[in-house]
């Protein structure tokens, strides 16, 4: 894949050990929620790296010092309805302060042209970081189409979080939208003749939710 400032692959040696175990087919459903969670813990901790911070005073035992916290009000996280509510847990005990959205979302199944259904994000959503949350990376039209739903609403400064990338989604991700920073745990090879990533793990929305 051609290399995209915007996008970075967590490679990190704990999500690819969580990441195999989800891919097994034989995980089951409370395990693999369990686990996707850690997932989007752990990357949320490497993609706000940048998250914005203000000063505060604080009283120690022996005197007052400035030390710098994570700026009020600062984060909205938009999971993409359903697979991305999986990761909205692992991400909140980070940052238990950021609002939460929901855009709905689904791919037509002929087509894989995603169709909106549901879309409610936090108030003054403009004013913050936000991210999107939402596991698989597949053709790309989901987030391409959250982000820009985003935009229409004002927000300047957008991230997403996928877990999973393949390289044909995160490169029509990164075309589409060069501003926003795309954060990938791992690419995996390819998409087969009916969307789905390869190896991938299957339909995350019915793994989460045992709906299959
Ligand atoms: C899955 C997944 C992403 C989308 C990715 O959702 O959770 O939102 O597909 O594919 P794309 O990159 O090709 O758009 P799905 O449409 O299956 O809905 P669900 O989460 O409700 O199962
Ligand atoms: N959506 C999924 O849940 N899995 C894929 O492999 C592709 C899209």
């Amino acid at each position: 894949m051609k290399e995209y400032p915007n996008v970075h692959i967590l490679d990190h040696p704990l999500i690819r050990h969580k990441v195999a175990i989800i891919r097994d087919k034989n995980t089951n459903t409370k395990q693999f929620r369990e686990i996707i969670g850690e997932i989007a813990m752990l990357m949320a901790y490497e993609s706000f790296k940048d998250v914005p911070t203000q000063e505060i005073e604080v009283e120690t035992p022996l005197e007052i010092t400035t030390q710098t916290v994570v700026k009020e009000n600062s984060i909205a996280i938009i999971p993409i309805l359903r697979a991305g509510l999986g990761m909205v847990e692992g991400v909140l005990s980070l940052f238990p302060a950021a609002k939460v959205g929901h855009i709905g979302l689904y791919r037509d199944e002929e087509t894989l042209e995603p169709r909106e259904y549901y879309c409610k994000l936090p108030i003054n959503i403009e004013r913050k970081v936000v991210m999107v949350l939402d596991p698989m990376l597949a053709t790309g039209g989901s987030s391409v189409s959250a982000i820009n739903m985003l935009k229409k609403h004002g927000c300047k400064k957008i991230k997403l979080m996928s877990v999973i990338g393949a390289p044909e989604g995160v490169e029509k991700v990164a075309e589409a939208h060069p501003d926003v920073d795309i954060y990938v745990s791992t690419l995996d090879r390819c998409l087969n003749e009916n969307g789905y990533i390869l190896p991938g793990l299957g339909d995350a929305g019915d793994r989460i939710f045992g709906t299959k």
